[in-house]
């Protein structure tokens, strides 16, 4: 038996009892004739006492040769420590220590396996394994695992089935690039790896698996963000005989049943935003509604005067920033600057002061009166002591400027508490969006996303405006899952494809499988995907998805630790009948 107990669970009440423990030596400290070590596993740290007068000198000489990371049992008798650390959960015991073991020795480990370490992001995740006996790290993957237990529970608890979808696959048109894998038994041919699994979920509810959940690796050759990796995990899902409510409720309840279970937090509220009022309200499609900062238009009271930059401007939009008009000069002029970066991207911003005595100060006096600025104020919604900031130029551009602008500002403000939970949908999103490169229309999400069927008409005459019935969960300004009520009609996604360009042999190529599926008793279906990574760093406090993967990529894509992607022999590319030119 390597162990009696784990480094976590020793306690006052186990005083006198003879335990064998293992694991790592966290630090240890040496008086001469005592030596201390604090021994760590997954559970937590127990101290250790080797002294030379309770023990005998042979093993306390042996613990003083102990290193950092050296994997050890020892056997002992658990005592009351003399000075108690209340903030271990071990703190009133130590262990006398009879018997040493030493199971493995370490190298000095190349940063502190502390939770404040001094290793840079790069050598740890070189050496990941050790990064991950770090409190922080193995918290996240622990916490991970709780989350994807409380998802499997829930779902299972619907009557929702797993099943493994195949990895090797044909090209899904999600929109990224898809990942390939040559094939040797057939020359010149490759498979994709799946960008998610929708083809196949939906030819599950052809096969009537009714409702189907997988939580799944997915591959995308896309750039790199806080975000995104290229390999991520979904919660996927689909259900047939339903309508976007009934998808909405029952992943609605899972969201509120995850933050309750792994947060003990309660969301009562659970909003519904079309697409169009939160590119209006928020510039963006996944607005932080943790806190207000909602946009003010202001076309009607800035457009009336002499202002050119604003009279010849498509909107005229800005945001009440709570409390900031105690900002300097100084420190607006740098506000300003921030906007005019190239990330951000506009030209300038307008400001006006909303001063304790209820009359305001702007940068555009020459132009505006106090009656003038009252009513942006009223528009924008601010109060004394407020700074509005706003921003002109083309609608679209304009108000995703300034949504970085009221995200920023919320940053500084400290509004976007990651203990506050603010979880949304957002319905109704365009079914397709122009792309500038190619002149075409692309669906927005894929294109077996179903036309609102009152927007049908428009398919023709105003493909733009056609509304989809897809939704995006949102929470705390990050999309977390996607979906949509899906086609089932043959004819209405032989129409789509049309519009989305393909000709019908293009279309039969790349989706003749489920095409042809259609033709043999399709049931209406829905369904969405979670984005885990994300959902499980949203919940943990965080938006960094690669602190809750084990063994993440950093930014170029690379997993630094097995140095991958690499080269392979002549012998392999041989047999794979690939040529490589460089
Ligand atoms: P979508 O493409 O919106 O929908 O993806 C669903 C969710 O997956 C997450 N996600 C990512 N997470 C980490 N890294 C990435 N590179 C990455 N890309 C996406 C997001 C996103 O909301 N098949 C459809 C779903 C459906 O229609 O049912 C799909 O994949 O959180």
């Amino acid at each position: 038996m390597y162990r009696s107990h784990d480094c976590g669970s020793l306690r006052a009440s186990d005083v006198n009892k003879e335990v064998t423990l293992a694991g790592w030596v966290q630090k240890s400290r040496d008086k001469g004739f005592m030596v201390w070590v604090d021994l760590r596993d997954r559970y937590g740290v127990t101290q250790l006492i080797f002294d030379e007068e309770r023990t005998d000198k042979a093993l306390l000489e042996r613990a003083q040769k102990l290193g950092r990371e050296f994997v050890i049992q020892v056997k002992g008798t658990v005592i009351e420590r003399e000075s108690k650390n209340a903030k271990m959960s071990t703190g009133d015991v130590e262990i006398l220590v009879k018997e040493l073991n030493i199971l493995s020795e370490s190298k000095t480990p190349p940063f502190t396996i502390e939770d404040n370490t001094d290793g840079g992001e790069e050598l740890r995740m070189k050496y990941r394994y050790l990064d991950i006996r770090r409190n922080p790290v193995r918290e996240n993957l622990i916490f991970r695992s709780k989350v994807a237990m409380e998802v499997r529970n829930f779902l299972a608890g619907k009557d929702f089935i797993e099943v493994e979808t195949p990895v090797l696959i044909k090209s899904t048109p999600e929109g990224a690039r898809d990942f390939v894998v040559p094939s040797r038994m057939n020359e010149g041919q490759f498979y994709a790896l799946p960008q998610s699994p929708q083809t196949f979920k939906q030819l599950l509810m052809v096969g009537g698996m009714d409702k189907y959940f997988q939580i799944v690796k997915c591959f995308r050759d896309e750039d790199l963000r806080a975000d995104r990796q290229p390999e991520f995990t979904q919660i996927d899902c689909e259900m047939s005989f339903v309508e976007q409510e009934d998808v909405l409720n029952i992943f609605e309840d899972m969201t509120r049943h995850l933050l309750k279970k792994v947060k003990n937090i309660d969301v009562a509220d659970f909003p519904r935003m079309t697409y169009e009022d939160a590119m209006k309200k928020y510039g963006n499609d996944k607005p932080d509604i943790r806190f207000g900062m909602e946009f003010g238009e202001l076309d009607a009271f800035a457009k009336a005067k002499d202002f050119k930059i604003f009279n010849e401007a498509e909107l005229v939009v800005g945001i009440a920033v709570p409390g900031a008009n105690s900002y300097t000069r100084k420190e607006i002029d740098k506000l300003i600057d921030w906007v005019r970066r190239p990330q951000v991207g506009a030209l300038g911003m307008v400001y006006v002061r909303c001063n304790e005595d209820g009359t305001y100060k702007s940068s555009v006096d020459k132009f505006y009166d106090q009656e003038d600025l009252a009513n942006w104020a009223k528009a924008t919604g601010a109060k004394a002591g407020d700074l509005i900031c706003v921003l002109s130029g083309p609608a679209n551009k304009t108000r995703t400027q300034l949504s970085a602008l009221r995200m920023e500002m919320a940053e500084r403000l400290g509004l976007r508490d990651p203990e506050v939970f603010a979880p949304l949908w957002v319905v109704d999103f365009p079914l397709l969006e122009w792309d500038e490169d190619t002149e075409r229309y692309h669906a927005m999400h894929h294109p077996f996303t179903s036309p609102k069927p009152e927007d049908i008409d428009k398919l023709e005459t105003d493909p733009g405006n056609v509304r989809a019935n897809a939704y995006d969960l949102v929470m705390n300004g990050n999309e977390i899952g996607g979906g949509s009520v899906r086609i089932f009609d043959k004819k209405l996604q032989a129409l789509m494809f049309d519009h989305l360009g393909f000709t019908p042999d293009e279309a039969r190529a790349q989706f003749g499988f489920l095409m042809d599926a259609f033709e043999y008793g399709a049931p209406p279906h829905a369904g969405l995907a979670f984005g885990f990574d994300r959902l499980v760093s949203i919940l943990g406090g965080q938006e960094t998805i690669r602190d809750f993967i084990a063994f993440p990529k950093n930014n170029s894509g690379r997993d630094v630790m097995i140095d991958a992607p690499s080269a392979i022999d002549q012998e392999q590319l041989t047999e794979l009948n690939l040529k490589v030119t460089l």
